[in-house]
């Protein structure tokens, strides 16, 4: 059983210039892409690289993780993320009395049907915004993180499917901060990627004081696409070519991280379809259809630092996973472009 109708598929906002709308290969995947991507750095300012990301993440069919101090900017990326696509946006804030129904939904007694009736949660969007992720109970946390896998979700014994697309964009502050709980490992696990904000330089800061002039940007920011447009963008992807010497290295690259004596634990095999998988979407965005071992190389950190745990010593040596990506991308052959 269905909890709610699918997203009803609107004629295309970019298919009014006339060019062919599903079935468009890697050509109308760049057009789209690429408005998609101008919607949301309209908002952004100064983090192409952020923007890209976030972007990868949703047409390799991932959710995504924003990671950073308050106030640089994950929930208006986030926001402009959703906002750029037209389909079904649900918000979340998370907080430490949420409960895990909140975030998948209830059967409620109905009186006059006599039966009871499932009132879906905010789950069952395209696109879920989980605002600061980490200020809730694990509990609540591991409520959508079981969606995120599954893209279904299971109440008082029905199961009812997610959306298509679905991606959880979830927010938190570094775990240091006060108030909050880490997410467990296994659920971090279930990220495609993570990625940092990082301030803006000097220039780009004074471009968002002026974009913040009168209203929020966020208001003058219309969909630029729909859920049935990135529904095919991800079809596109999967059709990616991915050469086995790829393949292979990226295999090496996860396998390093395991037995790496700085680590105490190692990125799993869903690390490594994940890794290949936002590669393929990586590599569209740049109009190619073969995956190139810099796709996997820029993805190493944003898809592998967040599923690694340091060793205590490596802790008290403050070296941080992302180093150790680093590293280990700078120090494994590459194998020779295309085969
Ligand atoms: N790089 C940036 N580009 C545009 N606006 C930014 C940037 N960084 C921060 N801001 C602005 O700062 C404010 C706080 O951002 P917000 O997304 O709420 O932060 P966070 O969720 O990280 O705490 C927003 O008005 C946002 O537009
Ligand atoms: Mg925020």
């Amino acid at each position: 059983m269905e909890a709610d109708p699918p997203a009803p598929r609107r004629p295309s906002p970019s298919g009014g210039d006339g060019r062919p709308g599903p079935g468009r290969g890697l050509d109308g995947l760049a057009q789209v892409a690429n408005k998609i991507r101008d919607a949301v750095a309209s908002v952004i300012e100064g983090k192409p690289e952020v923007v890209r990301l976030a972007l990868t993440v949703l047409l390799a069919e991932g959710h995504l993780l924003i990671e950073d101090v308050p106030g640089v900017g994950k929930t208006m990326l986030a926001k402009a993320l959703a906002r750029s696509v037209d389909c079904s946006v649900r918000r979340v804030q998370f907080t430490p009395d949420l409960l895990p129904s909140d975030i998948t939904g209830v059967s409620a007694y109905n009186q006059e049907m006599r039966e009871f009736e499932f009132k879906p949660g905010p789950v069952f969007a395209n696109i879920v915004v989980g605002d600061e992720i980490n200020r809730a109970s694990p509990k609540t946390q591991s409520a959508l993180l079981e969606c995120m896998e599954e893209r279904q979700v299971t109440v008082d014994g029905t199961t009812y499917g997610l959306e298509r697309p679905f991606m959880v964009i979830a927010t938190q502050n570094p775990v240091e901060m006060e108030g909050t709980y880490p997410l467990p490992e296994a659920q971090r696990d279930r990220f495609t990627a993570r990625i940092s904000m990082g301030y803006p330089d000097p220039a780009a800061e004074l471009e968002m004081l002026d974009a913040h002039g009168q209203a929020s940007p966020l208001d003058r920011l219309s969909p630029v696409a729909n859920a049935g447009d990135v529904r095919d963008l991800i079809e596109v992807v999967r059709a990616q070519h991915v050469a086995q010497s790829v393949r292979q290295y990226a295999i090496e690259l996860v396998t390093a991280t395991r037995g790496h004596p700085e680590l105490r634990l190692g990125a799993s095999p869903r690390a490594t379809l994940h890794l290949v998988r936002a590669a393929r979407a990586y590599a569209a965005l740049d109009d190619r259809d073969y995956v190139v071992p810099d796709d996997v190389q820029d993805l190493a950190v944003p898809v592998l630092a967040h599923r690694l745990l340091p060793t205590a010593e490596a802790q008290v040596e403050r070296r941080r996973p992302e180093q150790v990506v680093t590293e280990l991308v700078h120090r494994l052959p590459v194998p020779s472009p295309r085969k």
